[in-house]
């Protein structure tokens, strides 16, 4: 029989739970809820205790810039919106092994040249940092290290500095608070040190960075529990097996959420990449059928990508679809659109779709280059060389126009692209303002041209 005094939270989102299921109703992850033990007191109300009076304030009152301070690690300083600024939290969310200590470190190192920052570690020893320093040729650095667990010693550690500027704590699922009864990692445990370390580092002004690990299994508390809690949110992506990593903010309260960087891993830690078209494009070979190039806005960058895709014959009721870096359900439309309005056929084919590099697209402006690539593959024809696409297609086989014309055909310029395929524009004044380099461009209504335009490839 359950105990009356606890209750079963779910570790990836932190809802509660009467009693145990397999299923967490509230983010449908399998096998997450932990059995935890109800807060002492519950809320009683505010009673009869009259509060203080608060001040109201008018809009356009003097407003003072939050201070910011940069890394100098440009990748990482677009993704947090310009530095970080003073008295904020960063929640830095990934899976283990992706290389969140790496990076952390790595700023950690470059901030320390000007201001004072604590990096607090409570899953290596002092030696295993320094060891990790050394490799990444860091060892010079001034960083103030610590091997850590308990908030109320660090928070009373922190407390006594007056310059600090920048607080590492890696991770915060190792971290605990001694007047709560569970064990680390749990959702009461992860929120409660963060909570505490956040009113810190607001009251104190300096930034604090806090590492969460993304687990599958829901054993400990995930970021997401924590998303609310901080000012930013990053999560560090990327396959292990390949050595490309993307920090990408979801979150941002000092600047545009959705703003990646790009990171290479190598035997001396995480490298830049500014220049990732390069990256997401394969030594493209015009010759290739089902391949094409998606001119794609990631946060505030235009990034070219190249699709792929491949169509094989099904002896299967229900032919198999796999989608890397693209959503689907988007396939199945797109699909769909292209039977119904174009009758190809591809009901009893096998489509595989993959995004080249690892990058995973939420656009609706890759529908025509992912149809581009998939009409290229039933024609066994290689789509247009040195082209780039990109317009969402509707569901009556219409392109509609997509934002950032300019910043896309620019990025393809530079890259060496001399042909466009985009959405017709019906207004003159905006078709002005889209572009004026020497890339050829190709205005496109419908799907219909958009395959008449495809048969002209020799
Ligand atoms: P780490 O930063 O410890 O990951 P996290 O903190 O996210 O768990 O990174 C661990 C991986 O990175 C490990 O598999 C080794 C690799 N690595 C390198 O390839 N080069 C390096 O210079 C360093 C420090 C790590
Ligand atoms: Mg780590």
């Amino acid at each position: 029989m359950t105990k009356k005094n606890t209750h079963f939270v779910c570790q990836m989102c932190g809802a509660s739970h009467p009693k145990w299921t397999g299923k967490c109703d509230s983010c449908n992850s399998w096998n997450s809820l932990l059995e935890e033990r109800l807060p002492e007191s519950l809320p009683k109300g505010l009673g009869t205790k009259k509060g203080n009076q608060i001040s109201l304030f008018q809009l356009d009152g003097l407003e003072k810039q939050p201070y910011r301070w940069l890394s100098e690690i440009s990748e990482f300083d677009r993704v947090t919106g310009g530095g970080l600024v003073s008295g904020s939290a960063i929640l830095v969310g990934g899976d283990p092994g992706i290389g969140k200590s790496t990076l952390l470190l790595q700023v950690a190192a470059k901030m320390s040249e000007k201001n004072e920052c604590v990096y607090i570690s409570g899953e290596e020893a002092i030696d295993q940092i320094r060891l990790r320093a050394k490799r990444l040729r860091l060892s010079n650095a001034k960083i103030e290290l610590a091997a850590a667990t308990s908030v109320r010693d660090i928070c009373r550690t922190l407390e006594e500095k007056n310059t600090l500027r920048l607080v590492i704590i890696d991770s915060i699922q190792c971290m605990y608070v001694d007047s709560l009864d569970s064990t680390p990692g749990t959702v009461s445990q992860v929120r409660t040190s963060a909570q505490e370390m956040v009113r810190l580092a607001k009251r104190k002004g300096f930034a604090i960075i806090l590492v969460g690990h993304v687990t599958k299994d829901g054993s400990i508390a995930g970021p997401r529990v924590l998303e609310h809690l901080v000012d930013t949110v990053l999560y560090f992506e990327g396959d292990r097996s390949n050595q490309y990593r993307i920090l990408r903010s979801v979150k941002n309260r000092f600047g545009p959420a959705d703003e990646i960087g790009v990171f290479e891993m190598t035997e001396g830690g995480l490298g830049q990449v500014t220049n990732p078209s390069a990256l997401f494009l394969n030594e493209y070979d015009e010759q290739i059928s089902g391949a094409s190039v998606f001119a794609g806005i990631e946060g505030t960058r235009p990034v070219l990508v190249e699709i792929q895709s491949l169509i094989a014959p099904s002896s299967q009721g229900a032919p198999r679809r796999a989608v890397i870096g693209w959503e689907s359900s988007r396939l199945a439309m797109l699909l769909a659109v292209l039977e119904t309005r174009c009758g190809l056929g591809l009901a009893s084919s096998e489509v595989y779709l993959n995004i080249v590099g690892g990058l995973k697209i939420s656009e609706p402006a890759a529908d025509l280059a992912v149809a581009a690539s998939l009409i290229s593959s039933i024609t066994e024809k290689p789509a247009f060389s040195k082209t780039v696409i990109f317009g969402e297609i509707g569901l009556s086989g219409e392109i509609r126009t997509v934002s950032q014309i300019s910043a896309r055909l620019k990025e393809a310029e530079k890259l060496g692209f001399t042909r466009a395929i985009i959405p017709f524009e019906k207004k003159p004044e905006k078709k002005k303002s889209r572009y004026s380099g020497k890339i050829e461009i190709n205005e496109i209504k419908d799907l219909k041209s958009f395959l008449s335009l495809l048969t002209e490839v020799p």
